[in-house]
């Protein structure tokens, strides 16, 4: 079975945008590959973030995946933090990296790159996420369009020190799904749905109940045409409710459009969709919440089963560059 890995920030409820773009994926990743999920505590590091909150964001995150349906039996799901391979072989994979492809990252840039009081953790971010990646002799990494600058380090950094120090990593592909691969804000619909939207009402999280979807969705910024038409650069908003239409559904968002003369209508069905999508996953959640204990048996788990795999692979990187084994 060919491996996958991916992983997410702890950094808030899960969303719409995270939902279809990558953990859906996730999910149906577990049943026909060796699956490695990671919740990346390390790089929340990075950005604003507080420390009384980060360990319950964690554990938050991990149930929040177990209600989306990755299964402890077929996946491995586990803490960056947990395995202490991810930054080691990341120093190495820094001394593979440059500053110029660093720079170009267009996360960083958008993140504040510019600024000297910049924290250097931002910066080599993606080479940390490099190392989660190459650990695990990853063949494919389902994420969302946002990811795929990183891949592409990621790939590269792989070739480079293969060519170097001879062959030690797998070079990892991105699986980026064809609809809702990036979902926009319901109030911005020019920006993507994130965990920092200004607006409360721009973001769907994936244990909102019913009504709140409906109430997001009734309000979703559209525009004054009052034509459905799919047409993502001049209908950002009304083109991004198509879309999460048709992720829910599996119809293809061109032909929906064609079968709804009024924004009303559409809304109601998008909300619909998305009530019915997110049901059994907000009923998993409240489950899961009765045995508090379960969430931290399966990270303790993941951890041991993540490093029988990441501990050879960091082996074969450490002697490749030449370090003396250790005694
Ligand atoms: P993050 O929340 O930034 O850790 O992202 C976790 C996963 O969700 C990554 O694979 C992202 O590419 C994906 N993702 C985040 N936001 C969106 C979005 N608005 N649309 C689609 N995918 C997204
Ligand atoms: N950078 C990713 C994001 O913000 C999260 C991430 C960290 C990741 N390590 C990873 C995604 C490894 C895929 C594989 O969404």
């Amino acid at each position: 079975m060919s491996r996958v890995l991916s992983g997410i920030q702890p950094s808030g409820d899960i969303h719409l945008g995270n939902y279809l773009g990558a953990l859906r994926a996730w999910v149906d990743n577990q049943r026909d590959h060796e699956a490695f999920y990671c919740i990346v505590d390390l790089h929340a590091l990075s950005g604003g973030f507080d420390p009384s909150m980060l360990a319950q964001r964690t554990v938050e995150a991990a149930r929040s995946l177990l209600a989306i349906g990755l299964d402890p039996e077929l996946c491995t799901l586990f803490a960056q933090s947990h395995v202490g391979e991810h930054p080691r072989l990341a120093w190495l994979l820094e001394c593979t990296a440059t500053m110029g492809e660093l720079r170009r990252m267009t996360q960083f840039k958008d993140k504040g790159g510019e600024s000297e009081s910049v924290r250097v953790g931002l910066f080599t971010y993606p080479v940390l996420q490099a190392a989660d990646i190459l650990l695990y002799d990853a063949e494919q990494v389902p994420v969302g369009e946002d990811q795929r600058q990183h891949l592409e380090l990621t790939r590269n950094l792989a070739h480079r020190f293969n060519h170097r120090y001879g062959e030690t990593f797998v070079v990892p592909e991105p699986v980026v799904p064809t609809l809702a691969a990036r979902v926009m804000d319901l109030q911005e619909p020019t920006r993507k749905m994130s965990k920092s939207s200004s607006s409360a009402l721009g973001t769907i999280s994936v244990l909102d109940p019913p009504e709140e979807i409906e109430r997001k969705i009734r309000k979703a910024v559209t525009d004054t045409e009052a034509s459905v038409r799919y047409d993502p650069a001049a209908k950002p908003g009304v083109s991004n409710l198509l879309e999460l239409l048709g992720s829910a559904t599996g119809a293809d968002p061109a032909t929906l459009a064609g079968q709804y003369s009024r924004y009303g209508d559409l809304k109601r069905d998008v909300a619909e969709a998305l009530a019915e999508m997110l049901r059994p996953v907000r009923e998993r959640h409240s489950d899961l919440a009765k045995d508090p204990e379960l969430v931290m048996r399966v990270l303790a788990s993941g951890a041991a089963r993540a490093r029988a795999v990441a501990g050879p692979v960091l082996g074969r990187a450490m002697s490749a560059v030449g370090l003396l084994p250790a005694p």
